[in-house]
C-alpha cells in the first residue's frame, strides 16, 4: 500500500503551516523527519512566507522516534538534522502543539522559535522509561531554555507534565484552545520583531551548584539506572560545552543506550504492554458493554482497594458488606487510605472529597442491583463464591458483568452457579489494588465475548494493564509463582539460607526476594492455602507452626524485632531449617547464587511455557507483562520470556533436565513447547511474531 505523504503545508496569509499526519501518534518515522527537513526548506525558499507554524493532525502532536525502527538500520535525515532545518530557518517557526508532546516529539517542538499548547496537551521526555536519554536535543535545548535542574528532573522522571505545567516551567509561551490560530497570531507578531533566540543558543541553564546538588541527589539512582547517569553528564555539558559538543555528548549516549540489551529490554516491555490489550478469538465488531457503575463485594483490603480503583477513575461505586460493623470498617479503611494521600501531597483534598463522594458503601447484596460491572471480592472460598454468584443472577441487571476477583480458584465452577455464565469472568486485582497496575482478566469457558471486552476496557479505564488469561489454578502470575515458592523451600532445605535465596533475586534485580516477601504479605496466607489444598512445605509450615508469621508478629524468616520492618538473619531460623533438613535425611551444602538464581527462575519459564502451549496465554510478551507489571521483575531484563530468549533456550532446557534428574521431581522436566523451540532454534519472541502476522 502507497503511503500517504505525512508531512504537507499550507502558505496561508504569510504563513506556512506545515501538518504532520502520520497515524495513530504521529511518531517521527524516517518519512516524517524527511517531511519536515523539506517543508523547512521548502518555507525559506518561499518569499511569500513569512513565519511557520509546526501542528499535527489528531490526538497527538508527535509521540516521539518511532521505537520500532530503533532496532532497523538508520534512514537519513536524522531526527536532529531535522530539528535543525527548522531551528536555522531564519523566520520565525512556532509550535502549535495539538496532544501529547513527548520525547522527539517535545524536542522538535524545542526546536521551534516559541511554543503554543492546546491546554489538554502533555509535555514529556519519556525516554528514560524505554532505557535511553533524549536524543535530539533534549538534553541540550531545555535546560538552556528552562535551567538545568527543571530540565534534569524533567527528563530523569520521564514523566509528562500538563501544558499549565509545561507554561510555568518556561517550555510553552501561551496555552490556548485553538493552538494553530493562536501559533499564527504569534508567528506573526515574531515576525514583525527581532528575530527570537533559539534554544540552542539561550542562556537559561542556571546555577551549577543547584544543579550539581540535584545530580549528587540523583547519584544513586543514576548507579542503577544508565539512562539517569547519561541524562546528568548530558545535563552538565549545557554548562561547561558549546551547544554542538553537547549534541555530540547527548548522540553518542544514546546510540550507546539505545543500542544495550537494557533499553530493548524496556521496548519489548512498551509494545508488550499494548499487544496485550488486543483479545485473540473476539468476533469482528465486539463492543465492550457500557458501564457506567460498578459494585464491589467485599470491603477487605482487597475490595476497599478495588472500590478505589474505581472512584480514583470517576466511575461511582457501590461498596457491599454483611454487617454494618463491617462496613464501616472498610469505609473507614478507604478514608485512611485517601487521607494519608492527601498528607502525603499525591492528591488534593479536592480530588479526596469527590473520590469518597462516588463510594457509597451499603449493607446486603441486594445493593448490587444498579451496578453495570459487579467485582466479587470475598474470601477465597469456593462454597461461600458460589453461594453469591447464585444470588447474583437475580439480583444484578441484565448484562451486568459479573466478576470474582479470585486469585486461584476455578472461574468456570463459578460461573456454573448462575444462569448467566456468559456474563461471568474473573478479574484478578494485585494487592494494594488501587495502587498496583496489573489485572488479570481471565476468559471463562463460556465467558461472553462482550463481558470479556468490557472487562478489558474497564481495566484500561481504571489505569490498569489488563491481560487475558484463561481458567487453570492461579492464573498467568500466580501459576508461575508457585514454581518459584516451591524451589526457594527446596533450596532451604538442600543448604541455602533465607538470606541467600533474596540476595539472588535482588541481585538479579527484583526488589525484594521470595522470604522478605512472604513476611510482609504474612506467612499465615500460604499455610491457610496448603492445609485446604493438603500441600505441604516443611519449613514454611514448621515457621507458622512456631508463630512466625513475617512482620506482623515480628518474627518470620527474618526478625524483624529492630524498627518492624528491616528484618535481620535469625540463628532461630536457621536451626530450624537445619532440622529439617535432618529429618528428611538431606547432607546440606552449600548453593551458588547463579544456582540459586535458575533454580527459582527457569522453572518459572517452564511453567510460562506450559503455559503458553495450553492456551492460558496468548502471547509470551502476555506473560512478560503480567511479571513486570504485578510480580516486579525487573523491568531490564523484559520479564521472563523475553529473558529466557536472551539467555538461551537450549540452556534453559539442559538445566530443568539436570534438575529434574537430580530431584526426581517431574515438574522441573522442560515443558514440550520449550523443548521444540530450543531444537528449532525458535524463540518466544519469534512465536509472538508469527501468531500476530
Ligand atoms: N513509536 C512507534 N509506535 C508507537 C509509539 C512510538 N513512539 N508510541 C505509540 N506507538 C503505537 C503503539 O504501539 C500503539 O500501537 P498498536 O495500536 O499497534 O498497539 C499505538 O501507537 C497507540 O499507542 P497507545 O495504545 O499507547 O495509545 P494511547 O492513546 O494510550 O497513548 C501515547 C498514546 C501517550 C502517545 C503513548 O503511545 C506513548 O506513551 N507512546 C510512547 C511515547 C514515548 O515513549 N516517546 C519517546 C520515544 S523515544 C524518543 O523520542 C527518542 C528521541 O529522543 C529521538
Amino acid at each position: 500500500m502507497a503511503q500517504q505523504e505525512p508531512v504537507t503545508s499550507t502558505v496561508e496569509d504569510g504563513i506556512a503551516v506545515i501538518r504532520i499526519a502520520n497515524p495513530p501518534v504521529n511518531a517521527l518515522s524516517a518519512a516524517v523527519r524527511g517531511g519536515l527537513a523539506r517543508e523547512a526548506g521548502a518555507a525559506a525558499a518561499n518569499p511569500a512566507v513569512r513565519a511557520v507554524v509546526v501542528t499535527a493532525e489528531g490526538r497527538t502532536f508527535i509521540a516521539g522516534a518511532d521505537i520500532t525502527e530503533f532496532g532497523k538500520p538508520p534512514v537519513p535525515p536524522t531526527l536532529p538534522e531535522a530539528i535543525a532545518a527548522l531551528e536555522d530557518l531564519s523566520k520565525p517557526v512556532v509550535a502549535a502543539i495539538n496532544g501529547a508532546a513527548l520525547g522527539g516529539g517535545l524536542e522538535v517542538a524545542l526546536g521551534c522559535h516559541a511554543r503554543v499548547a492546546a491546554p489538554s496537551a502533555r509535555l514529556g521526555l519519556p525516554e528514560v522509561k524505554l532505557g535511553i536519554l533524549p536524543g535530539a536535543g533534549g538534553t541540550q535545548r531545555l535546560p538552556r531554555l528552562i535551567g538545568a535542574v527543571p530540565a534534569l528532573k524533567l527528563m530523569t522522571a520521564g514523566d509528562p507534565v500538563s501544558a499549565a505545567e509545561a507554561k510555568t516551567l518556561g517550555i510553552l509561551d501561551e496555552v490556548a484552545e485553538d493552538v494553530v490560530a493562536a501559533a499564527r497570531a504569534l508567528a506573526l507578531r515574531l515576525a514583525d520583531g527581532a528575530r527570537p533566540t533559539p534554544a540552542s543558543a539561550a542562556a537559561n541553564t542556571g546555577d551549577r551548584e543547584a544543579f550539581e546538588a540535584a545530580a549528587a541527589a540523583m547519584a544513586k539512582k543514576g548507579a542503577e539506572n544508565p539512562s539517569i547517569a547519561a541524562c546528568i553528564d548530558a545535563v552538565r555539558a549545557a554548562f561547561d560545552k558549546p551547544f554542538e559538543e553537547g549534541m555530540a555528548i547527548e548522540r553518542a549516549h544514546f546510540l550507546r543506550l539505545r543500542d544495550d540489551p537494557r533499553s530493548k529490554a524496556l521496548r519489548h516491555a512498551f509494545f508488550a504492554e499494548r499487544a496485550a490489550a488486543r483479545i485473540p478469538g473476539l468476533p469482528k465488531g465486539t463492543q465492550p458493554r457500557p458501564v457506567a457503575r460498578a459494585a464491589v463485594i467485599g470491603g477487605g483490603t482487597m475490595g476497599g482497594g478495588i472500590a478505589m480503583s474505581f472512584a480514583n477513575a470517576g466511575i461511582p461505586v457501590t461498596l457491599i458488606e454483611t454487617s454494618e460493623e463491617n462496613l464501616q470498617r472498610g469505609l473507614e479503611r478507604v478514608a485512611g487510605n485517601y487521607a494519608t494521600s492527601v498528607k502525603r501531597g499525591s492528591l488534593t483534598e479536592e480530588a479526596r472529597a469527590k473520590r469518597m463522594g462516588l463510594i457509597e458503601g451499603r449493607v446486603g447484596l441486594e445493593a448490587a442491583a444498579g451496578a453495570d460491572v459487579v467485582v466479587e471480592a470475598v474470601f477465597e472460598e469456593m462454597g461461600l463464591k458460589k453461594e453469591i454468584f447464585g444470588k447474583l443472577q437475580e439480583i444484578a441487571k441484565p448484562g451486568a458483568v459479573l466478576a470474582t476477583n479470585t486469585s486461584y480458584l476455578d472461574v468456570d465452577e463459578i460461573a456454573a452457579s448462575t444462569s448467566r455464565p456468559g456474563d461471568v469472568l474473573g478479574m484478578h486485582f494485585f494487592s494494594p489494588a488501587n495502587v498496583m497496575k496489573l489485572l488479570e482478566v481471565v476468559r471463562g469457558a463460556k465467558t461472553a465475548p462482550d463481558a470479556l471486552a468490557t472487562a478489558v476496557e474497564v481495566g484500561r479505564k481504571l489505569a490498569k494493564v489488563p491481560v487475558v488469561s484463561g481458567v487453570c489454578h492461579g492464573f498467568i502470575g500466580n501459576r508461575m509463582l508457585a514454581r518459584r515458592t516451591s524451589q526457594a523451600e527446596r533450596l532451604l532445605i538442600e543448604g541455602a539460607l533465607p538470606e541467600e535465596v533474596d540476595a539472588a533475586l535482588n541481585a538479579f534485580g527484583f526488589r525484594m526476594g521470595p522470604f522478605a516477601m512472604g513476611d510482609l504479605a504474612g506467612l499465615d496466607i500460604g499455610w491457610r492455602i496448603r492445609q485446604a489444598t493438603g500441600k505441604k512445605a516443611p519449613v514454611a509450615d514448621a515457621l507458622v507452626e512456631a508463630g512466625r508469621l513475617g512482620q506482623k508478629t515480628k518474627r518470620g524468616y527474618y526478625d524483624y524485632s529492630g524498627d518492624g520492618r528491616t528484618g535481620t538473619p535469625d540463628p532461630e531460623v536457621r536451626a530450624l531449617i537445619e532440622r529439617v533438613s535432618a529429618e528428611q535425611g538431606v547432607t546440606r551444602r552449600s548453593i551458588p547464587q547463579q544456582e540459586i538464581l535458575e533454580r527459582l527462575l527457569y522453572p518459572m519459564i517452564n511453567e510460562g511455557a506450559r503455559i503458553l502451549e495450553e492456551g492460558i496465554a496468548a502471547r509470551a510478551g502476555d506473560i512478560d507483562t503480567v511479571w513486570l507489571n504485578g510480580y516486579g521483575w525487573p523491568a531490564g531484563t523484559g520479564g521472563p520470556m523475553f529473558y529466557a530468549d536472551g539467555v538461551g533456550l537450549p540452556g534453559i532446557v539442559a538445566r530443568l533436565r539436570d534438575f529434574a534428574g537430580s530431584s526426581g521431581d517431574d515438574t522441573l522436566a522442560p515443558a514440550a513447547l520449550l523443548v521444540r523451540l530450543a531444537e528449532e532454534g525458535g524463540s518466544f519472541a519469534a512465536l509472538d511474531e508469527k501468531a500476530a502476522a
